[in-house]
């Protein structure tokens, strides 16, 4: 289904990401992984180039918006059409880390910087006849709070961190849906499955003890990479659009997730974070 399909996939280095660009390669499709160092990058573009050779990486740290405003012009240079953008990469910052902005960077890595590399590459997807966004989000977004005002707060636990960016990647789908009700471009998120992967290794040595644990209690990261690309195949289906997945079955929101306000907000002030129109043009 993906041959000759262009598609951006974001967190491509490792665990459920780099399971995906396998199984797409597998299908024909040219990959753009995304990663977020050249040595990362270059590690797994070793372990992928040996299958095939229709994948090129790109670093960009996803916390800075002048590393995604790069990275957009480099994609520019070689896929003017794109088929497919899935938003995988994520982080969990056991500590108060401030991005470029000052905002908390778990939120900022997961959430704010896909919401910038989703808007800017929206034309090289609408030049596509038909696209799919997949925004790789979280059953922990059920637990998630969004305070607009707490961006920059250093009070919030990890998990406080977590959940609220994965709430406000599931808003961040149904504002975008909406928007595009009209458009050649459906746009999903999922929840993969609990998944042994590096999650939070980003934290010195208490996140190498905690992954150890984390990949002792979740399944091989191939089995999140199978619901990533059930989303991915919904590549056509226009019936699909603002949709939740978990692990492939389509799933009712809670309250919190549709609260269209909430949305509109987050939507008004990302697009000031980021220094976009708020409307898309
Ligand atoms: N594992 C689970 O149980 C689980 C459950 C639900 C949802 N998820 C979601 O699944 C997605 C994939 O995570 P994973 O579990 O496969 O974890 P992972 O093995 O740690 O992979 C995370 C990916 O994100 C990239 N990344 C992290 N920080 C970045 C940054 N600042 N800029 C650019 N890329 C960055 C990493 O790139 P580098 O290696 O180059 O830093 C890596 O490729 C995440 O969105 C996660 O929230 C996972």
């Amino acid at each position: 289904m993906f041959k000759q399909k262009h598609v951006v996939l974001t967190g491509a280095t490792s665990g459920i990401g780099i399971e995906t660009a396998k199984l797409l390669l597998s299908e024909g499709a040219s990959v753009i992984g995304i990663g977020s160092s050249d040595k990362s990058c270059a590690k797994a573009y070793k372990k992928l180039a040996d299958l095939n050779r229709n994948i090129q990486f790109i670093e960009c740290d996803l916390s800075d918006q002048s590393s995604i405003r790069n990275l957009v012009k480099l994609i520019n240079n070689r896929f003017h059409k794109l088929d497919c953008l899935i938003n995988n990469a994520g982080a969990i910052y056991l500590k108060f880390q401030p991005d470029k902005i000052g905002i908390e960077k778990t939120f900022s890595v997961n959430y704010l910087g896909h919401y910038l590399l989703t808007r800017l590459l929206l034309p090289n997807l609408m030049a596509a006849p038909e696209a799919v966004i997949v925004n790789v989000s979280s059953v922990a977004y059920k637990k998630g709070s969004l305070n607009l005002d707490d961006l920059r707060s250093t009070n919030l636990t990890a998990t406080e961190s977590y959940t609220r960016s994965k709430l406000a990647q599931v808003l961040f789908t149904r504002t975008l849906a909406k928007k595009l009700e009209d458009s050649s471009i459906s746009v999903n998120c999922l929840h993969p499955g609990l998944i042994g992967t590096n999650l939070l290794s980003k934290n010195g040595m208490i996140g190498s003890i905690l992954t150890c644990a984390h990949k002792f209690v979740g399944r091989p990261a191939k089995y999140g990479a199978i619901h990533v690309m059930h989303n991915a195949r919904l590549l056509g289906n226009c019936n699909s659009n603002g949709m939740y997945y978990s692990i492939s079955k389509p799933e009712k929101l809670l309250p919190h997730a549709l609260d269209i306000k909430k949305a509109d907000e987050l939507w008004k002030l990302s697009a000031e974070l980021c220094n976009l129109p708020v409307e898309l043009v």
